[in-house]
């Protein structure tokens, strides 16, 4: 088999640098080692910045979001028991997030690709990739109990964290920036209707909690846990309860309950690795970056990847290396303002026992400034919002 680009991976960043290259008349084929099914019961991240809106409508899967994606033009900021509202609108000029999950963007992006009858290889075993520091890269594979091997020019990685392509540099050319968080986040999505019509972020003595939706009838609860906790040890009315106690008395109050359709328990991790391009391969999304999800960069920054390899591949088949040549440097300067923005923000919300009353009293601090200034509340809102994809 050939292809222009082999792309390794079927999240987000993957499906949506496809479509952005089918729209620029580029063929590539998708190599996912996961079903689709899988793929699709992944519950993750919930909030689109507009950039990542415009370019789901750039690649022409954008009706379903507008329909039913929720707009939202503020969060609240939760703290002594009383919520504050940030008003992104009235802050950033008029502008506003989309409320709509990565399932959701999953399944459009799916269809679509289903629906162009372009390629894509579920359940491939085995993947590794080859050559990209030559002239002659490719990948090869185990589908369907045959070996198989694309030739390609470039090969995409956009197989997340834990994927083959980051794997397969040589260490020497990649340089590491890590930090681990000691907690994670444990998740519930239930078919309830949210306890208010905008996100909450709290920040409380027993810990960060986020009261955030996926429709007007369900939604989607996250408490900070310990790191090694297990769902298992969660049962829902343990949940409910833990959650109730970290609200305000008016939310606590409100707060419908009913059974959890997903519980799990997500790490938290900042974490980039240094370039994005090796020879034939580029790296996208979570093969090259993690953030904390506090502020939901995650899908945002592979959304933002892609928006810029996309116009860079195209640029090289109309004849100049222009944009694949500075395409990591220009990803790396939006990447590190948002994992600056999510380690403030997990810094800001959550409970540090390991920095005492003192780092309790700067949280504190920080948090009245943060809703009583202009300026502070801007800065939360114009990050919240998204940065420009070029600054
Ligand atoms: P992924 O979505 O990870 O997609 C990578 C794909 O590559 C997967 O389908 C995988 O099966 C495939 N793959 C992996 N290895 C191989 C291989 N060797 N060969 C072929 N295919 C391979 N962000 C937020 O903003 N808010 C959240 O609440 C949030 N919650 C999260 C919870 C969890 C548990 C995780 C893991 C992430 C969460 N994120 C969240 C982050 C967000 O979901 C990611 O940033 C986003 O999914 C990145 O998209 P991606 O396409 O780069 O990677
Ligand atoms: C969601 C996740 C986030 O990390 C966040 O900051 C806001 C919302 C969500 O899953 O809905």
């Amino acid at each position: 088999m050939r292809t222009q680009v082999a792309i390794i991976g079927a999240g987000p960043a993957g499906l949506l640098l496809g479509a952005l290259l089918q729209r620029a008349g580029i063929a590539s084929v998708i190599v996912e080692q996961r079903s689709p099914e899988y793929v699709l019961a992944r519950i993750r991240a919930g909030v689109l910045e507009q950039t990542t809106v415009d370019l789901l409508d750039q690649a022409g899967v954008g009706r379903r979001m507008h329909t039913e994606g929720l707009l939202h033009g503020g969060i609240e900021l939760c703290f002594d028991g009383a919520r504050h509202r940030i008003d992104f609108k009235a802050l950033t000029g008029g502008k506003q997030v989309t409320v709509y999950g990565q399932t959701e963007v999953t399944r459009d992006l799916m269809a679509h690709r289903h629906a162009a009858g372009l390629t894509t290889l579920y359940e491939a075993e085995q993947v590794s990739v080859h050559g990209f520091d030559t002239a002659t890269a490719c990948v090869r594979f185990r589908h369907d109990g045959t070996e198989q091997q694309i030739d390609c020019d470039f090969i995409a990685g956009c197989d997340g964290f834990h994927g083959v392509c980051r794997a397969s540099v040589p260490a020497p050319a990649l340089t590491v920036y890590e930090r681990i968080y000691p907690f994670g986040w444990l998740g519930v999505l239930s078919e309830t209707p949210p306890v208010s019509h905008e996100l909450i972020y709290t920040n409380h003595p027993r810990g960060f909690s986020l009261c955030s939706m996926r429709s007007p009838t369900r939604s989607r609860y996250y408490l900070q846990c310990p790191a090694e906790d297990r769902a298992e040890n969660w049962s829902d009315d343990a949940f409910w309860a833990e959650l109730r106690r970290r609200l305000d008395p008016a939310a606590a109050q409100t707060l419908v309950t009913g059974p959890s359709l997903e519980k799990s328990i997500a790490p938290l991790r900042s974490f980039v690795a240094e370039p994005m391009r090796f020879g034939r391969l580029f790296l996208a999304g979570d093969a090259a970056h993690i953030v904390p999800p506090t502020g939901a960069k995650g899908l945002n920054l592979a959304a933002s990847d892609v928006g810029m390899l996309a116009p860079a591949l195209a640029e090289f088949y109309a004849g100049s290396t222009h944009g694949i040549d500075s395409y990591s440097q220009r990803c790396l300067r939006r990447i590190w303002k948002a994992e600056r923005f999510s380690w403030w923000f997990t810094s800001l919300m959550h409970n540090f026992p390991e920095t005492g009353a003192f780092g309790q009293k700067m949280q504190h601090a920080e948090l009245e400034y943060l809703v009583g200034s202009a300026a502070a509340s801007t800065a939360l809102a114009e990050n919240y919002v998204g940065l420009p994809l070029e600054q």
